[in-house]
């Protein structure tokens, strides 16, 4: 493709330069750019595997012509369709865009404008302009290249230019993509409480597949790939996937032509959602990630995995070591009180915990789920004397304090519903339906905003607070927002989720030391929005040990291990009664708590918790910052074997699950998996596996494999591997 200018990205400095001096460039340069056409109106945007080619056409339109692998820019042949598809004219994809102008009009024509080349924290962003030929309405198109992790953010920007008269939008998704013509599935993550996070693989045959959400937690993901079908090697192969950075109602749909091509078509969902854009207003919608790789399913993992390590987390905690942390919640309950709470701490302290956090409880009325909610000072029978006498002591014996809070809801039994009944969401004449005996707080409103602002602002001055678990326990009802203007009330839902980040952001720069952990009864709300706001997630009130091995296993495969906390408790759901030590091993591959009451622990029970958490501060570093190879997955044998490897690949942490174990003849299969091939080492660099012996090269335990010691069901080890 002839080129007169390029963009080239270097250490985090956008250097733009021009056609004359590009012969002169090696072309290793010409990696991680966006090239644009002689003419400025193509443009090829590449990733280390992917190209995405767009262009204007001869009648205006800016169309994609390609996205896959980086041969793709041979490609000769025509779009695959609009970069922004539209409700107007021959409508033949899933459109982006859906309006209603003024004057009833519901057809968008739209031609190309302008683009320019900017931006942001040092990754290229190409925007595109288009405007309707008739009505004003522009559409900014927005693609930001993020090279090293083969992957593209797209989101849009709509103005409505005119002087006169609302455009009504109906609908308006992040990005669409469009893949080449072949045989697809999808692999997506569904859920429900205590099963976040369900791996689905199904084929796309003609027509759409929605994925949806209409509420703001799902307990599954955005997240996805689509592979041709048959092509599973874990390690290889072409993969598209995406995820959408958005916390409230979204919809993914997977549209496949008759042709072949298959469109993926992203963003918030507009089901019961309106927006209606006034003259000089512009609605800009989330991000939206689409990447391709050619190295299958791991590579999918490697790019979410560390760009979200690497570029979401915020900033001030994103490369601390997490603490090892306890949670009253299995052992107490509602039942909290200051003398509990304070033995629990002491022996908490003594098996080596970190940072002691009060759940649920602890605020005035809250005796069960039936009242408590939205007021947020402390229930003196409890606490008598307040927080902070306690967290002192507490602080006293070396241990940082965090609590349990759910802004966002409000029980009917509370003196803020009783003085509020209009903050909830509701409708006139509509039941308001309650979910855990709780409403939904309309976020939506300021007064509602600056209520929330206010309470939490105080409790983190006035008390030596350093963590948050931040809860959301109800499903979406009721949306309703009676006294916001008529063309305002099917908005709800994006001015929520817009003042649940403000709140959020606006705690964190005010209190920058404090950690936050995202809760929505378990993992009900986990995504890459949220995921840019706290440090960690609750992944799942499911802490059964071996249920939590197919959770975690899942959740490694999207989401960094730094953020995954998970506690030891006396959860048995199986009735196995499995060891404390396998309890430990399956919490220590993420962020370690323990929940027990363990003031009523044995001193055999004590010696195994304090041995297990000094063993897990020996490897915590390279567990929650190495890279993580699933390499065998609990979904496809009776055993999980995942390992971590360092940055700088000189030690690595394998945990290895049994959770049967039959005869070794009994199957293929149990012939197949004693040997285990290793990920991510320096293959001519020597290694040793602690209580094994021998000395391996980083090529012998990648390409022949190890057998690694584990006999009986529902046993685990923690093998820990250094070069010599
Ligand atoms: C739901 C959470 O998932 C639990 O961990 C706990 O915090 C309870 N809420 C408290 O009500």
């Amino acid at each position: 493709m002839p080129l007169n200018h390029i963009i080239i990205i270097m250490k985090n400095k956008l250097l733009y330069i021009f056609a004359g001096i590009m012969a002169a460039l090696p072309v290793v340069a010409q990696t991680d750019a966006i090239q644009v056409g002689n003419d400025g109106k193509s443009w090829n945007i590449t990733t280390r595997s992917s190209v995405y080619r767009l262009i204007v056409n001869s009648a205006g339109n800016v169309q994609t012509v390609c996205y896959g692998d980086r041969l793709l820019a041979e490609t000769t042949g025509g779009a695959m369709g609009d970069e922004i598809p539209v409700r107007g004219g021959y409508v033949s994809a899933t459109p982006m865009l859906e309006v209603v102008f003024p004057d009833g009009v519901r057809d968008v024509e739209l031609e190309y404008k302008t683009s320019e080349i900017t931006a942001i924290d040092g990754y290229p962003v190409l925007k595109t302009v288009q405007r309707d030929k008739y009505y004003p309405l522009e559409i900014a198109s927005f693609i930001r290249v993020l090279p090293e992790y083969d992957m593209i953010e797209k989101w849009v920007e709509v103005v409505n230019t005119g002087k006169k008269g609302a455009i009504r939008i109906e609908n308006l998704l992040s990005g669409s993509v469009f893949l080449p013509k072949d045989v697809y599935e999808l692999t997506h993550y569904s859920g429900v409480w205590g099963h976040e996070f369900t791996p689905q693989t199904t084929k796309l045959t003609q027509g759409t597949k929605t994925l949806q959400v209409k509420d703001f937690k799902s307990y599954g993901s955005s997240s996805f790939m689509v592979r041709p079908e048959g092509e599973n090697d874990k390690y290889r192969g072409k993969v598209w996937f995406g995820s959408l950075i958005y916390s409230g109602n979204w919809r993914i749909d997977f549209e496949k032509f008759f042709n072949g091509n298959v469109q993926i078509a992203g963003g918030m969902n507009f089901w019961d959602q309106e927006i209606n854009l006034k003259p000089g207003q512009t609605v800009t919608a989330p991000r939206m990630l689409f990447g391709y790789t050619g190295q299958g399913a791991e590579g999918v993992a490697m790019s979410l995995v560390s760009y979200t390590r690497e570029k979401l987390l915020p900033a001030p905690h994103r490369d601390r070591t997490r603490p090892v942390l306890y949670n009253s919640w299995y052992a107490t309950t509602f039942n909290v009180n200051e003398e509990h709470q304070l033995a629990l701490a002491k022996v908490a302290k003594e098996i080596g915990v970190e940072m002691f956090v009060i759940d649920d409880g602890w605020f005035k009325g809250r005796v069960n789920d039936k009242a408590g909610l939205g007021d947020w000072t402390v229930d003196k029978n409890k606490f008598p004397d307040g927080l902070k006498p306690m967290i002192e002591k507490i602080n006293e014996t070396g241990l940082d304090f965090g609590i349990w809070i759910e802004p966002e809801m409000v029980n009917p039994n509370s003196d803020l519903y009783r003085a509020h009944p209009d903050w909830v969401f509701h409708f006139p004449n509509r039941q308001r339906h309650e979910g855990r005996n709780q409403l939904i707080l309309n976020l939506a409103r300021e007064d509602v905003y600056q209520y929330l602002y206010q309470y939490f602002h105080n409790l983190l001055k006035e008390n030596n607070i350093k963590f948050i678990k931040w809860d959301m326990n109800k499903a979406m009802t009721d949306p309703g927002f009676p006294s916001a203007p008529a063309d305002e009330q099917r908005a709800v839902r994006i001015k929520y989720v817009e003042n649940l980040y403000r709140l959020v952001e606006t705690l964190r720069k005010e209190f920058p030391e404090v950690w936050f952990e995202n809760c929505s009864s378990g993992g009900g709300r986990i995504d890459l929005a949220m995921m840019s706001r706290f440090d960690f997630n609750w992944v799942s009130d499911n802490t059964d040990p071996v249920e939590r091995i197919f959770i975690q296993d899942a959740y490694l495969s999207l989401f960094p291990a730094n953020t995954m906390i998970s506690w030891v408790t006396q959860e048995d759901w199986h009735r196995m009664n499995p060891s404390l030590e396998y309890k430990f091993d399956v919490c220590m591959a993420g962020v370690l708590g323990v929940g027990y009451d363990i003031t009523k622990w044995n001193d055999q029970q004590k010696r195994i918790a304090t041995e297990k958490i000094a063993q897990y501060k020996k490897i915590r570093e390279t567990v929650q910052k190495g890279d993580v190879f699933r390499i065998v997955s609990p979904f496809e044998e009776n055993r999980s074997v995942i390992q971590y490897v360092d940055k700088s690949k000189r030690k690595a942490v394998i945990f290895v699950y049994n959770m049967a174990e039959y005869p070794a003849n009994a199957s293929d299969e149990t012939q197949r998996t004693p040997l285990v091939k290793l990920r991510g080492l320096s293959p001519d660099a020597h290694y040793r596996i602690e209580n094994i012996d021998g000395s391996y090269s980083g090529r012998y335990l990648m390409e022949i494999g190890i057998a690694l010691p584990l006999r009986g069901a529902f046993a685990s080890r923690i093998f820990v591997v250094n070069t010599e």
